[in-house]
């Protein structure tokens, strides 16, 4: 199956290791702001748009996972980078381990932040499907209002959070829901991933609980946890520091340092 790609919108710092940081739903690259400056001047850091999201082109046919890292494997061959260590935030962690499965040649490194391998289940992807539902009928703001307290207690970046999902198309983010609901079942392939993998935890995580993260790591070759006791699933935005520390150390794993 042709998988018809598109240009991401980038934005680019420092260098060294190409780090790409991939963002979850139904955000954008911002929130991986507070971790820039601590990691800018160790890797060089890649922080796309996904389809649809901020300024990336709009096309919305059928979103999958697949596409979205076919998406992703364009950009790496447009920047001109060989090998990266990809991390992705919840969905974007998702999207990561499509690309490790489909492009293991061009990972040196594998991040799933307040992410999981484990698909849907039969009441999570129903639930999706309902959300898809509301969304086309209210709008956005069903979303923008109703997600923020599940992804962080600090009010603070709640607040921001609100702001960056009111950015976000209805289309887009109906497909991306729908992308989810029939992502495939990642822990198939955790056995073949031959790069570091790490997987970073919030312990306050109301949507992807922490034992996800123990459950993937043990199916992989090398891996490790990083739990952080005070955050919750936007750890790069709670706790900027410890999240550049772990993803830091996963690059010195896969690229020395
Ligand atoms: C995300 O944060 O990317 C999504 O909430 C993940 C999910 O709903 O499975």
């Amino acid at each position: 199956m042709e998988l018809k790609t598109v240009d991401l919108a980038v934005e680019e710092h420092g260098e060294g290791t190409p780090l790409v940081l991939i963002h979850g739903f139904p955000l954008n690259r911002r929130i991986w702001y507070p971790i820039v400056p601590l990691l800018k001047n160790k890797a060089r850091l890649i922080i796309p748009n996904l389809r649809g999201f901020g300024e990336s082109p709009q096309e919305v046919a059928e979103y999958s996972m697949r596409l979205l890292a076919a998406d992703v494997l364009r950009l790496l061959d447009r920047l001109n980078v060989d090998k990266a260590v990809i991390a992705g935030h919840s969905m974007g962690g998702y999207v990561a381990l499509e690309f490790a499965h489909a492009y293991p040649h061009r990972l040196k490194g594998l991040a799933l932040v307040a992410s999981q391998a484990d698909p849907d289940s039969p009441e999570r992807r129903q639930a999706r499907l309902i959300t898809a539902r509301e969304v086309r009928s209210r709008g956005i703001r069903y979303i923008a209002d109703g997600m923020p307290p599940k992804l962080s207690t600090n009010t603070e970046i709640q607040k921001q959070l609100n702001e960056l999902i009111l950015t976000c198309s209805v289309p887009v983010v109906v497909a991306a829901l729908k992308a989810m609901a029939d992502r495939r079942d990642a822990n198939l392939w955790l056995p073949e991933i031959q790069v570091p993998v790490v997987a970073i935890a919030g312990l306050q995580d109301q949507l992807i609980p922490a034992e996800k993260s123990h459950s993937l790591i043990k199916l992989v070759n090398k891996g490790w946890v990083v739990e952080i006791p005070e955050a919750g699933h936007m750890p790069m935005m709670e706790s900027p520091q410890k999240t550049a520390e772990a993803l830091y150390q996963l690059v010195c794993a896969a690229n020395g340092c």
